[in-house]
């Protein structure tokens, strides 16, 4: 990926976040999932009174992916903080949404992170080595 393309896909994730619903933690994320053709799916996390049923930014934005038809991905950005403040640390994805992400991603899927400034990029290789995945039950 180019820095253009980076920039714009953490600039969709960033204004997914503000569709965040987030009463109890405070704490909006917002993702944003390339298709290998160019589509982009957003998603900002969903909370709930009875805490489990949460749903992650990312898994909101794969999800709904999914539901349109797409199955092959090439990037994610990711970027998350306090609710009405400014980004300003990064956000790396929770363990359920790397499962969620190796279900439907290779390793070298991109994920990027930003913290307001800086862009960080790892392959979901990196961050969610020796997973279990489908090949396993073949
Ligand atoms: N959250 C995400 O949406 N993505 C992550 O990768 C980390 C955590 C959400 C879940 C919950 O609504 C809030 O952040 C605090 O954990």
């Amino acid at each position: 990926m180019n820095t253009e393309q980076m920039n714009m896909l953490v600039g969709k994730a960033i204004l997914a976040r503000e569709q965040s619903y987030c009463p109890y933690s405070n704490f909006a994320v917002g993702a944003a999932l390339l298709t290998d053709h160019g589509t982009v799916y957003s998603g900002a996390n969903i909370e709930s009174a009875s805490y489990t049923p949460t749903v992650c930014a990312e898994r909101v934005a794969f999800f709904s992916a999914v539901h349109a038809g797409e199955r092959n991905f090439s990037a994610i950005a990711i970027v998350g903080g306090k609710k009405d403040a400014p980004i300003s640390s990064f956000t790396p994805p929770c363990g359920v949404c790397r499962q969620v992400m190796t279900e439907f991603c290779d390793k070298d899927f991109t994920i990027l992170l930003c913290d307001g400034s800086e862009i960080r990029s790892y392959t979901l290789g990196e961050l969610f080595p020796e997973s279990f995945g489908s090949d396993k039950l073949r």
